[in-house]
């Protein structure tokens, strides 16, 4: 009895704190003044939310407006939410892009995307996101771009990314992730394009979906990386490995026969890495050989120090092999 009246309580007490706020969008907002904003926004349809200011405890509620029914594109500017409003694709059901970007999100609820079955593309960069739930995207069926980068990403659900067989481009540079599950990735069966940069990952054989031509795991701190662990990754073209530790022979790097494995690769970024001239030097022969191209970006060429095709190297004191 004492227990009733208890949770009885609770929950009267959480009803009372959370606000409900109502919202509308504006269809007029000039979206120019939005950087690399996707074509639909621009040439669609388009419905923007500003100046929303609230914190969890706010319950946000959308005030439905007929006109919008058939809206290519939604999204949020200069406002913090912590949590997309509730019914935001209950209402416009139509949308196929989300401008979600630097909002503050911490949280993408299990059900936030039930209703958005008409996604192409969503930005959520630049939030506050730990944590990606189970089946949370699925319902975006035709998914083709995420971006998740400059989030707090440490954890991925190993269905988080279920039923997104359409989904070429993903995005989660710039997040806290060490471990991704198996499964997540691998099961992306038209993945072209995976940027994972700027995170401290533990790269597992099996891993990557075959798909790839582009993956990115620089600024990682890899240090015993080998592309046995891609080996299945037939299509990659681009292997960006740049800013990591890598110091390893360049047998344990790229072990002989591998390049017949990766047969579509062709260009691969090495700076800024750990490595001796003469292990470098192996390195820079043997890829040459097979035509592989060194790409360095301008900001990582190295001319004053030194360096092999502009990749710094350190200099052994003694012989070193
Ligand atoms: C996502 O939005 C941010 C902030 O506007 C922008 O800098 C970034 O280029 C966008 N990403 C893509 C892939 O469109
Ligand atoms: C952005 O929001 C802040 C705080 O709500 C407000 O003071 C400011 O005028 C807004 N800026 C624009 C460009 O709407
Ligand atoms: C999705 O739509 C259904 C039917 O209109 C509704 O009951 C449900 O609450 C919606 N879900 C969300 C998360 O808005
Ligand atoms: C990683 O962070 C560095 C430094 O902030 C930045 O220059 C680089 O572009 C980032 N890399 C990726 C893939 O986002
Ligand atoms: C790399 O391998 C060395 C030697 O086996 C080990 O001591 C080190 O912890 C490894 N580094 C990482 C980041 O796993
Ligand atoms: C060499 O060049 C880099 C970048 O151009 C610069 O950051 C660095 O200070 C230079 N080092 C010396 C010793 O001049």
């Amino acid at each position: 009895m004492f227990l009733k009246i208890f949770s009885f309580i609770l929950i009267f007490v959480t009803i009372a704190d959370s606000k409900v706020i109502e919202l509308k969008c504006n269809p007029n907002f000039d979206v120019q003044s939005i950087v690399n904003l996707p074509y639909r926004c621009i040439n669609g349809l388009s419905c923007f939310f500003e100046n929303i200011n609230v914190d969890e405890n706010t319950n946000l509620v959308l005030n439905y407006d007929e006109a919008n029914y058939g809206l290519d594109c939604v999204g949020f500017i200069n406002s913090t939410i912590s949590i997309l409003p509730s019914n935001l694709f209950n209402k416009y059901c139509a949308v196929s892009s989300l401008y979600a970007s630097g909002i503050g999100l911490k949280f993408l609820p299990q059900n936030t995307f039930e209703n958005a079955t008409n996604m192409l593309d969503m930005n959520l960069s630049g939030n506050k996101l730990k944590k990606l739930e189970s089946r949370v995207f699925s319902p975006c069926k035709g998914l083709k771009k995420l971006v998740l980068s400059h989030n707090e990403i440490d954890e991925i659900d190993m269905d988080a990314f279920d039923h997104l067989d359409g989904l070429e481009d993903l995005d989660l540079s710039n997040n806290k992730l060490t471990n991704i599950p198996h499964k997540a990735l691998a099961q992306l069966k038209n993945l072209r394009t995976l940027n994972l940069g700027n995170n401290t990952l533990i790269v597992r054989y099996g891993q990557f979906p075959s798909s790839l031509v582009s993956l990115d795991l620089s600024y990682n701190k890899l240090e015993n990386f080998t592309l046995k662990s891609i080996i299945s990754l037939t299509n990659i073209k681009y292997l960006y490995l740049n800013g990591n530790r890598i110091y390893r022979f360049r047998q344990h790097i790229f072990p002989d026969g591998i390049l017949e494995a990766l047969k579509s690769l062709k260009h691969i970024q090495l700076s800024d890495n750990e490595f001796y001239c003469t292990t470098l030097a192996d390195i820079v022969i043997w890829l040459e050989k097979y035509k592989i191209h060194i790409d360095v970006e301008p900001h990582w060429m190295i001319i004053n120090s030194s360096n092999i095709r502009g990749v710094g190297c350190k200099e052994e004191s003694r012989f070193f092999l």
